[in-house]
């Protein structure tokens, strides 16, 4: 017999944490091969995500069988919830999940594959496994709205697949916001078929410096080309993926600094004629134009991905615009001029402005970062706050909705220790427990202020993450300890939580996830001789 005792449930500690955890009095279920499930037609999403999924690691058909199956799936609006919660309950009978809405489905399921044995992560059955879950009642709903994970696909190329591998780690987390940086100085990353050189010419460079330079001494290059980008059937592909398991992709378009790949493949974009797509990491002087011209290229391109991208937000950018070129621009001082602007400030909110009203005009939302607030914002932007939570505190009180990331605390790419072994040490220091204890919501808001706060998101920034094995070292176990801040409304206790997140890697372990150890690196994650900043 299969160990169904009451500290089944507690060896099988659930991250995120749920609101609610109320062992069952006795039993469980175990999974077998004569294991039926069942769905109603709004949960039929998470029936074949489970089929496949659970199917794949227990090796059990988990077939789809009538109402008295052991499993049942269904949505009940009516059942008081809360947005994209859920009731799970599992005796000896059976297990049944209830959600508000398909969501909470879904996320009930996760619950549901994390009280399992980890190797529930696995993609195949190890053939020694009692798939036995404990009896229990779980009530469980988000805290926040926005649960977000942005990845620079621009400074390194982040393929496909492993796009798809970190929609599986964001739902694991029930997480549900994908925030892809898809254009930088340093590459193009999206096939727009209008503009086939932003591919073909923007989207890879001929070389790439590696870390940072000492003070005084010249930047050091791996001279090989590196590139890469989505076709547009790819993004079809990415965005149906996330949208069956509940997460939603935000695609961002960098204007109108940071825009050099575009400027390369469209030299008529920029202030200084022919430029390379950049090879060096930083802030750069070489901006887009403000023309007519311009304004419609990049109207352009957000129709082309407003096809492929349905959800309804759209990310522009607007952060690091230096305005060096527009002041010392005919073309920058005529637009001035002309809409009667104060200064250089207000030339970058015109340039929002332009693309906030097409996207209005479409049915959709504009994000940006938080310098979209200097020189006035867009009436309907939506404000990510990085530049600490100043930007954020007076987006909310302005009426704006805002999205918490402030780099001291939701900068993955940060270093996890101050060691030398810490691979590339960039930013200020940002462990684990640094990112599970701080607090998303700007104390200084008022309740009324802060309903205006969407939730949270980290950012991935990979000028020095060159390999999905550097990502998972930067991102895990980090991204774990996020995940549970912005689902759960618990006070945070760390020393409540490490043993938790100790038992959690194990899921991690199995999924092939190569977190960073929480004892430090290991010698193969260290990068002897390249050096950081910070
Ligand atoms: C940013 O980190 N430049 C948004």
């Amino acid at each position: 017999m299969p160990d169904i005792s009451p500290s089944l449930l507690a060896s099988r500690p659930v991250v995120p944490r749920p609101a609610q955890v109320v062992p069952g009095e006795e039993g469980g279920l175990t999974l077998t091969a004569a294991t039926r499930v069942s769905a109603d037609p709004e949960a039929r999403g998470t029936l074949v995500w489970l089929q496949r999924e659970l199917g794949a690691a227990t090796g059990l058909p988990l077939a789809t069988g009538a109402e008295d199956s052991e499993i049942r799936l269904s949505v009940d609006p009516g059942a008081g919830l809360g947005r994209e919660g859920y009731r799970l309950i599992v005796d000896d009978e059976g297990a049944i999940i209830i959600g508000n809405d398909p969501a909470g489905v879904f996320y009930g399921a996760q619950t549901l594959r994390q009280l399992l044995p980890a190797a529930a992560h696995r993609d195949a059955p190890l053939g020694d496994t009692a798939w036995t879950l404990p009896a229990v009642r779980v009530t469980d709903a988000p805290r926040f709205a926005w649960r977000g994970l942005m990845l620079d696909t621009a400074r390194h190329f982040i393929p496909k697949r492993e796009v798809l591998r970190y929609i599986d780690l964001l739902a694991l987390h029930k997480m549900n916001v994908l925030h892809l940086h898809l254009s930088d100085d340093q590459g193009w990353r999206v096939e727009i078929r209008r503009y086939p050189e932003l591919t073909r010419k923007g989207s890879w460079r001929t070389r790439s410096q590696v870390g940072v330079p000492r003070p005084g001494e010249e930047p050091e290059f791996e001279e090989r080309p590196h590139g890469g980008f989505y076709t547009q059937d790819d993004i079809r592909e990415i965005v149906a993926y996330a949208s069956a398991r509940h997460i939603g992709v935000v695609p961002e378009i960098d204007v109108p600094g940071h825009s050099q790949a575009a400027i390369h493949a469209y030299p008529e974009l920029g202030e200084a004629g022919e430029i390379p797509v950049g090879q060096r990491w930083g802030i750069f002087e070489e901006v887009l134009a403000v023309t007519d011209g311009v304004v419609e290229f990049y109207k352009n391109v957000i129709d082309e991905l407003l096809e492929l991208f349905p959800g309804t937000y759209f990310h522009v950018g607007g952060d690091e615009c230096p305005k060096t070129q527009w002041k010392g621009s005919e073309t920058a001082r005529e637009r001035i001029r002309a809409e009667g602007l104060a200064d250089e400030d207000e030339l970058q909110s015109w340039f929002i402005r332009q693309l906030d009203d097409h996207l209005t005009a479409r049915g959709r939302r504009l994000v940006g970062w938080d310098e979209i607030l200097e020189g006035g914002l867009a009436p309907g932007a939506t404000v990510v706050s990085w530049r600490g939570e100043e930007g954020g505190i007076a987006a909310a009180r302005a009426g704006h909705d805002v999205v918490m990331s402030p780099t001291a605390t939701s900068y993955l790419d940060y270093k996890q220790s101050e060691s030398e072994d810490e691979p590339v040490r960039v930013g200020t220091l940002l462990r684990t427990e640094d990112v599970y204890l701080a607090e998303p919501v700007p104390a200084e808001l008022t309740a009324e202020e802060a309903r205006h706060v969407l939730g949270a998101q980290v950012n991935v920034w990979t000028e020095h993450i060159d390999t999905p094995r550097r990502l998972d070292y930067m991102v895990f176990p980090r991204l774990s300890a996020f995940a549970e801040k912005v689902w759960s409304a618990h006070e945070r206790d760390y020393a409540e939580f490490e043993p938790r997140l100790l038992h959690h890697l194990t899921r991690l372990d199995a999924a092939g996830v190569e977190y960073r150890p929480v004892d430090g690196p290991r010698p193969w994650h260290t990068r002897p001789g390249v050096h950081g900043w910070g």
